[in-house]
């Protein structure tokens, strides 16, 4: 995802923002990788869902890595990307950039992960992918 440094990503909308609040943090103060995986889980099946036309189920996470810390009051910014699409799956690259302590002036890449999201029927089995509109 191209972005200067100290500047979001200035070609795409984040599918999802949000500031983490002190009961999302760890026992030294700063926030929990568990509860960043989680929002990168719902930033990803934003564009999943949009994709499938309908209801995801995550089955995995390919890869995750935190390459610097979250602290309470960073305001985070999740850009999503379809990187490919199969029969019933579609895979998306999620990167996080923070905006330190909700200033504009201070701009971090801290997470980048990729997920894979299977598009899902009523009975919770796999789905074949709609033709793309
Ligand atoms: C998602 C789920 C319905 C898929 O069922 P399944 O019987 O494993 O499905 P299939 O083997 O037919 O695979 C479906 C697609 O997922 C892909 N897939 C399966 N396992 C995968 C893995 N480990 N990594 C990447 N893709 C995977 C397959 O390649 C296939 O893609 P394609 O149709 O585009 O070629 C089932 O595994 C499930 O219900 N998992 C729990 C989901 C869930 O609850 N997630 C929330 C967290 S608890």
């Amino acid at each position: 995802m191209d972005a200067l440094p100290n500047q979001l990503p200035n070609n795409q909308e984040p599918a999802l923002r949000v500031m983490p609040q002190p009961h999302d943090a760890n026992v030294h103060g700063d926030v929990f990788g568990g509860w960043i995986m989680s929002q990168v889980d719902i930033a990803g099946s934003i564009p999943a869902g949009r994709r499938a036309n309908g209801r995801v189920a995550t089955v995995a996470v390919n890869s995750f890595v935190f390459r610097e810390p979250v602290f309470v009051g960073d305001l985070l910014s999740f850009y999503t990307k379809i990187v490919k699409t199969g029969r019933t799956s579609i895979t998306v690259e999620v990167v996080v950039f923070a905006q330190r302590m909700r200033l504009a002036d201070e701009v971090v890449k801290v997470t980048e992960a990729t997920l894979t999201y299977v598009a899902t029927g009523p009975d919770r089995r796999p789905r074949e992918l709609p033709p793309l509109a």
